[in-house]
């Protein structure tokens, strides 16, 4: 597959409300306004469909950011905290029905339906388009449009993207302020030539009628009919009816992961739902970590780690999304697209993230936590005794006992929203444009079974296998049933922009590009694992430590670092990859009893093979499509459990 250069399809306004054709392609020329031009044209274009009261063009400047907040304190948007306890900072509360990506509303448009393959909600794009333009057309009337131009990236840098955000949203502006780069210096790098991704966003709650009737507003706007649509041929995104997070911040999800992976599979480069790290070893020696695990399943922990072993120092690149390279010298390069943090507020908090904790002491944008009466926050899990009295997330009273009969004072998928550089531990370099070299990636999900707390796989193939296999249970980042156990391959299950299956050939093909000797090691972590009695095994968070040291061991031996003992003496052969051997994982301290870490690096044979079915099943769904390589691998893994004794 070779890049295709985006045509230039600017067009006049007068045009665009006309009729539709091009029902077979791509629907550029019909039903919306299409990007990939002058961007000027094609904001006049949006707002003469979306028809606001005005058009403000947004500079990212402080100034601005500071405008947009007092605003909407004045509007009833936002609750200012107490400048003395958590200065310049707000709280957002939502409506009760827009708290979380909406999976069931989000839409791959491309031409043809396998290449947006099974795991996504297929449109046709012409078809999408003539929806869209019903539901956009008035859509802003009363409202302020903001146009916003933003940098995935530093602005400018090799691995960098831009794209223009425009939204009806002020809370959207004031969040991509801190997720992205906002500057006027993106539209430069378009008027030079950059490929860029026009992105539209609309709470859809016009202030005016078809009659001219003009109403009031509300805190939190929105709409029960909600569209999150990409159209990633032609690289363009728009989202109506949501103001929450990844429905609406559209550089993050919607650009970073869904639009980018698609650029990423024609242009030979990697868009990942993935934290970043580097690690420092006691012998000073550095390592840098990308690891893959669903929503709310632990990145943003792993991203702050605190090491509670001697001689460690874990520093932060990112805690959601990785783009990487090839580099010239055959290495994997990574960098952070965003540039600040969206993450998950209930279980944060001073015992298990005192980095994420100290991050949040000012310029934080909350959303959707409780507010205390000396105009604080809190969330659970913030402190293990709550406040005597708060008002929840839904504006309403709150006391402990409220917590106790099961209504909890945070939204389960409350979240703090803050720029990188705040966080205590932002690695000096975290903005480098050229990235940094990745040594290991890791894949990690929510299983209360089956998946040992660690292991190293054999090789590339075996690595995409673990990553293609990948399944967690569900978390309140998005609606559906809590606790259900889904695949998420990749844990890229809500953010592939294109055929799933395609995404593993394309991790083969960029690892079969890399030099072998500098091709990342490949690990599986699952902190998540309970016992008989349903705790769970592994005490988690800073002792993770524990797990991240080994992988350095290994990736040390591997480079021939460790001596021949400890090179071959660090790991064991099991039928799911290589598991630490007896000692060789530090739980120095840990009060572990051997039954309990037996347990966690146990592989039972009867239900790997049964997990192997169901394996076998889920690839089935891609049809062919499905690389024989894995393929292989599924057979190698059955043999091997099979030996076993499964
Ligand atoms: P998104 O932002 O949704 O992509 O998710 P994330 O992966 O960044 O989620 P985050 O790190 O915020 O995960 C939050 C949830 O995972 C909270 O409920 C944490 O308490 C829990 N968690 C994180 N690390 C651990 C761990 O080591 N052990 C256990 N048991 N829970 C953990
Ligand atoms: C996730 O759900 O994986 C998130 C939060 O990181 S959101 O940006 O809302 O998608
Ligand atoms: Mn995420």
């Amino acid at each position: 597959m070779s890049f295709r250069p985006l045509p230039h399809r600017t067009r006049l306004v007068a045009e665009l409300v006309g009729d539709v054709t091009d029902l077979a392609g791509t629907g550029a020329p019909a039903g919306l306004p299409a990007g990939g031009g002058d961007v000027r044209a094609w904001v006049a274009e949006v707002a003469a469909l979306t028809e606001p009261d005005r058009v403000v063009w947004c500079d990212g400047s402080a100034a601005e950011k500071q405008r947009l907040l007092d605003e909407m304190v004045a509007a009833g948007t936002l609750v200012k905290l107490d400048e003395a306890k958590r200065p310049g900072s707000y709280l957002a509360r939502s409506n009760p029905s827009d708290v979380a990506r909406v999976e069931s509303r989000t839409f791959i448009c491309s031409r043809r339906e396998e290449d947006a393959g099974p795991t996504n909600n297929w449109r046709a794009p012409a078809g999408m388009r003539v929806e869209l333009r019903d539901v956009f057309a008035g859509a802003m009337r009363g409202r302020t449009m903001y146009v916003v131009p933003f940098s995935m990236g530093p602005v400018g840098g090799p691995i960098s993207q831009v794209g223009v955000e425009i939204t009806d949203s002020p809370y959207v502006v004031v969040s991509m302020h801190v997720m992205t780069r906002v500057s006027p210096r993106v539209l430069d790098l378009v008027d030079a030539g950059q490929q860029w991704v026009p992105a539209v966003h609309s709470v859809g709650a016009p202030l005016v009628d078809d009659d001219g009737r003009r109403s009031a507003d509300v805190p939190w706007p929105c709409n029960d009919t909600k569209y999150i649509a990409h159209f990633p041929e032609s690289r363009e995104i728009w989202s109506y009816g949501s103001g929450y997070g990844g429905n609406a911040l559209l550089g993050k999800k919607c650009f970073a992961l869904r639009i980018a992976s698609a650029m990423a599979r024609d242009e030979g480069w990697l868009a990942e739902h993935m934290l970043l790290i580097k690690v420092t070893s006691p012998q000073g020696r550095t390592y840098h970590l990308a690891a893959a695990f669903p929503s709310a399943c632990g990145k943003t922990n792993l991203a702050m780690l605190q090491p509670t072993i001697p001689g460690w120092r874990v520093e932060t690149l990112g805690d959601d999304i990785v783009w990487m390279r090839p580099g010239p010298d055959g290495r994997l390069r990574a960098i952070n697209p965003e540039a600040g943090f969206f993450g998950v507020a209930p279980g944060t908090g001073v015992e298990t993230n005192p980095t994420a904790v100290a991050t949040l002491a000012r310029d934080v944008i909350f959303t959707n936590v409780a507010l205390t009466d000396d105009g604080d926050v809190w969330w659970e899990g913030l402190t293990p005794e709550p406040p005597a009295h708060l008002v929840d997330w839904t504006g309403r009273d709150w006391t402990p006992a409220d917590g106790e009969a099961g209504r909890p004072a945070a939204h389960p998928n409350s979240r703090f929203t803050v720029a990188a550089a705040q966080c205590p531990t932002i690695a000096a370099d975290w903005e480098d444009p050229a990235g940094v070299p990745v040594d290991a990636i890791v894949f990690g999900g929510r299983r209360a079974s089956n998946v040992p707390l660690v292991v190293q796989a054999t090789g590339w193939d075996h690595g995409v296998f673990l990553g293609a296999t990948i399944s967690s249970e569900r978390t309140a980042a998005a609606e559906g049933a809590l606790g259900e156990l889904r695949r998420d391959p990749f844990a890229m299950l809500p953010f592939c922009g294109y055929n799933m299956a395609d995404h593993w050939a394309h991790w083969l093909e960029v690892g079969d590009g890399l030099d072998a000797a500098a091709r990342p090691q490949v690990f599986q972590v699952n902190w998540f694992r309970r016992g008989a009695d349903g705790r769970f095994l592994w005490p988690g968070f800073g002792e993770n430590s524990r797990v991240v040291a080994w992988i350095v061991d290994r990736l040390e031996a591997a480079r021939g670092l460790r001596g021949d003992a400890s090179a071959d003496g660090g790991a064991v052969s099991s039928p799911v990859g290589l598991l630490p051997a007896p000692g060789a994982l530090d739980v120095d301290g840990l009060d572990l009893p051997a039954e309990d870490l037996a347990a966690l690096l146990d592989v039972p044979a009867g239900p790997w093979l049964a997990e192997a079915d169901l394996t076998e099943e889920f690839f089935d769904t891609f049809g062919d499509r499905v690389p024989a390589r894995l393929r292989e691998q599924l057979a190698a893994l059955r043999a091997r459990l099979e030996a076993a004794g499964g």
